[in-house]
Formats: structure tokens, C-alpha cells, sequence
């Protein structure tokens, strides 16, 4: 077997925890399935900043890489809030993904039947959800120029929205080309009515729409697409967007699913080189006491398998273990009705790992 280079920045907070539990379920599909994997651990985020003074080292992006995939827990924390800019762990989160081309971010939002009473929604409003937000992950606020000014009525902050055709209509064609192997339909989301960046947005779909005629197109305004989430979730399959509405619009979406600890993504560019994260944070307020969702990271796994290595029946059976032990009520504190019966991290990442087996061979 080709041995498969993994770069694996766990980051802060739950980030390691989580992210060990993700490593379990790798080393079992391992056994499995006859995959091999060197892993490559490197420091990044608050950890780094701590030790290395940048939150992003260059050690650890010639770890990225030199890697075929990443694996990323999380950054932040109350630590490094009130850091300047250059010394915040968000900053080295930006800068990977700038780095490594990583324009394209996938968020699939699944409702498992039997997470349906975790959600706050109705049960009935969430029947056949299965959704997608594509994110374009590189450009608009995020990275435009940002600074402050001495103003007439005081001191001013600015921050920049820019988008070029090209970053637009990159993340559009492969939106649309997700669409074509689902339902083929593609939300597009944008502020049009107020933003320049969006009026550019909305017509390059327009002009590209055409390349792609057995995809189902609709504009909705952000404001509106935030209410029709939760009205009809279960109408839209793709979602494409620009960063931060996609950053919220996610969010938005995990709760659908029950809770942020079930959301996974993928971050892709151009090749097959992936870096695959939960969408959740670091979560301060439950880090070091062992009771996070492994989940999303281990599903962010799946999405590793099927979309940098084509492992699809090793994707598939993680997905199949994760459905098992959710369906035989087992549940970390994020998505159980009584938290007594709460497991922990480590026991949640235990009965995937083990239910992987019985997963393997239905598939
Ligand atoms: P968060 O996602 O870390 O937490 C929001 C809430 O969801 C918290 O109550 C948390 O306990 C809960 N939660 C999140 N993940 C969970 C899991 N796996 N299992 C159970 N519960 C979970 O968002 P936040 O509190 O707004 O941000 C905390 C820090 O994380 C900030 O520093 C922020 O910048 C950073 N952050 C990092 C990333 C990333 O690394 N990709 C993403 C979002 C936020
Ligand atoms: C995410 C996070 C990041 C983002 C932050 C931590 C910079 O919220 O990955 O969704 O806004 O992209
Ligand atoms: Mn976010």
C-alpha cells in the first residue's frame, strides 16, 4: 500500500481532544481496510504562539506541505484575544488557507433520523434535510485591507471587501459541479440589493449558469436565506456563498443537524490536497474536561478519504459506524437529552473506532 502523508495541527483547546479521536478511527481503518498512514505533527495557533511566537510557524506550513492531507482541530481562546493582529491564533488560521490555495470550503449539514429530537427545531421541519454550504474561503472581508484612521468624529476602523471575477467564479464552477452529483440544485447567496462585491457575485452565475444547464439555479438574498433555513431547510442542497456569509449561514446550518459537534468540512483547492476540520472552535468553555463531540473531526475524515483519496468504501463505512453508535442512543453531552447518560470524548471515538468492523463489512 502507498503510505499517505498526514500533517496534523490539533491546535487549541478541544482541538487535541477532538482530534485524537479522529487518529483512533484512522489507525483502525488502517487494520481494515489495508490503508497506511505517516502522520506529522506541528504546532499551530495559540500552542504556537506560546512556543514559537507566531501562530503560524513556517515549520509547520512546510509540514502542510510536503503532506497529501491535513487534518486541523482548532484555534482560539481567551488567552490570545486581546492579541494584536499578527500574534492572534485566527490569524495563523487565515493564513493556512491562504497559503495552501485552499479557496473552496465544504460544509455538508446532514440530519441523522435519530438526532432529530436534538435539534431545537421541530422534528418535522428538519425531515430530509441534507444540505451542503460551498464557502469561498480566501478572499472578501476576511482578507481585505483592514487598518484604523483618526476620522472627524474620532478614530475609524476599516475593513475591506474585495472579490476579482476569478476568485468568483473559481468557487461557482466547483459549487456547481458539487451540485451535479446531488440534486442539482444551487442556492446562490449574496447581499445584491446593497453590495458591489455580491452584484459581481450574482452575475457571474448568471454568465457561467449556462456551462452547467441540468443545475437548478436560485439567488436568495443572505438576510432572507437565514430565515429560509430554518423555515425549509430541507429545500436546499447546495449553498454557494462568499466567506463570512458562509461562515455564518454554517453555523446556522449545524444547529439542523442538533449540534456544531456534527459538522465537518473539507478545504479544497485546485488537485486533491484537502485540509479537513470541524467547523466547530476550540471550544473554551468545555476544553481539558474530556466531554467535546469527536464527530465532526471524524466525519471530517470521511470527507478526507472520499475527496483527496478516494477511500470511498473506508468513507463510507466511518459514515455507516458514526449512523450505528447514534443510532443504538449513544451520545456525547452537545446532542443527549439527559446529560447524566452524557459519554465522554474518548468513549464516544471508542465505540466508532470499534464499530468500523461490523460498518466494513456491510459495505
Ligand atoms: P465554538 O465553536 O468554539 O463554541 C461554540 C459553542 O459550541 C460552545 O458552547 C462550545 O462548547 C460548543 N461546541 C463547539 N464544539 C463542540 C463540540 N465538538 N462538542 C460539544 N460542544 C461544542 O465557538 P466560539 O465559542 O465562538 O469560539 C471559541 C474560540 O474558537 C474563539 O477563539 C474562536 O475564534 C475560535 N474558533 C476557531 C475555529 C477554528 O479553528 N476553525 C472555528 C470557530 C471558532
Ligand atoms: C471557521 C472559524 C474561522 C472563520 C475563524 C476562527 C477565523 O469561525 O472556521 O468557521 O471565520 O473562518
Ligand atoms: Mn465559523
Amino acid at each position: 500500500t502507498e503510505v499517505k502523508k498526514i500533517a496534523v495541527i490539533a491546535g487549541d483547546g478541544i482541538g487535541p481532544e477532538v482530534v485524537a479521536e479522529a487518529i483512533k478511527v484512522m489507525k483502525r481503518t488502517e487494520e481494515l481496510f489495508g490503508l497506511k498512514f505517516e502522520f506529522e505533527h506541528g504546532l499551530f495557533g495559540g500552542i504556537a504562539i506560546d512556543e514559537k511566537g507566531t501562530p503560524l510557524p513556517q515549520e509547520t506550513l512546510e509540514i502542510c506541505k510536503r503532506a497529501d492531507a491535513v487534518l486541523l482541530g482548532a484555534v482560539g481562546g481567551p488567552k490570545w484575544d486581546n492579541n494584536s493582529k499578527e500574534l492572534r491564533p485566527e490569524t495563523g488560521l487565515l493564513g493556512i488557507r491562504k497559503e495552501l490555495g485552499l479557496f473552496s470550503n465544504l460544509r455538508p449539514a446532514v440530519v441523522f433520523d435519530c438526532l432529530k429530537d436534538a435539534s431545537t427545531l421541530k422534528p418535522e421541519v428538519l425531515e430530509g434535510t441534507d444540505l451542503i454550504v460551498v464557502r469561498e474561503l480566501t478572499g472578501g472581508i476576511y482578507f481585505g485591507e483592514k487598518f484604523r484612521r483618526e476620522g472627524a468624529h474620532g478614530e475609524e476602523a476599516v475593513d475591506t471587501c474585495v472579490y476579482n471575477v476569478t476568485e468568483v467564479e473559481r468557487i461557482v464552477r466547483q459549487a456547481f459541479e458539487v451540485a451535479q452529483k446531488r440534486r442539482k440544485k444551487l442556492a446562490s447567496v449574496d447581499k445584491a440589493n446593497v453590495l458591489e462585491t455580491s452584484r459581481l457575485w450574482r452575475e457571474t452565475v448568471n454568465r457561467i449558469a449556462p456551462d452547467y444547464p441540468d443545475v437548478e439555479v436560485e439567488h436568495v438574498l443572505v438576510d432572507n436565506c437565514a430565515m429560509q433555513l430554518l423555515r425549509r431547510p430541507s429545500s436546499f442542497d447546495v449553498i454557494v456563498t462568499e466567506n463570512m456569509f458562509g461562515d455564518i449561514l454554517s453555523d446556522e446550518a449545524a444547529m439542523l443537524t442538533g449540534s456544531i459537534g456534527m459538522l465537518s468540512s473539507a478545504s479544497l483547492g485546485e488537485g486533491s490536497f484537502g485540509l479537513y476540520e470541524p467547523v466547530h472552535g476550540s471550544a473554551p468553555d468545555i476544553a481539558g474536561q474530556g466531554v467535546a463531540n469527536p464527530i465532526a473531526t471524524i466525519l471530517s475524515v470521511a470527507l478526507m478519504y472520499r475527496l483527496t483519496f478516494g477511500y470511498s468504501e473506508a468513507a463510507d463505512a466511518i459514515e455507516s459506524a458514526v449512523k450505528q453508535v447514534l443510532d443504538a442512543g449513544h451520545r456525547t453531552g452537545d446532542i443527549a437529552a439527559d446529560r447524566a447518560q452524557a459519554l465522554s470524548t474518548t468513549e464516544m471515538g471508542d465505540l466508532i473506532a470499534n464499530a468500523l468492523e461490523g460498518a466494513a463489512v456491510q459495505a
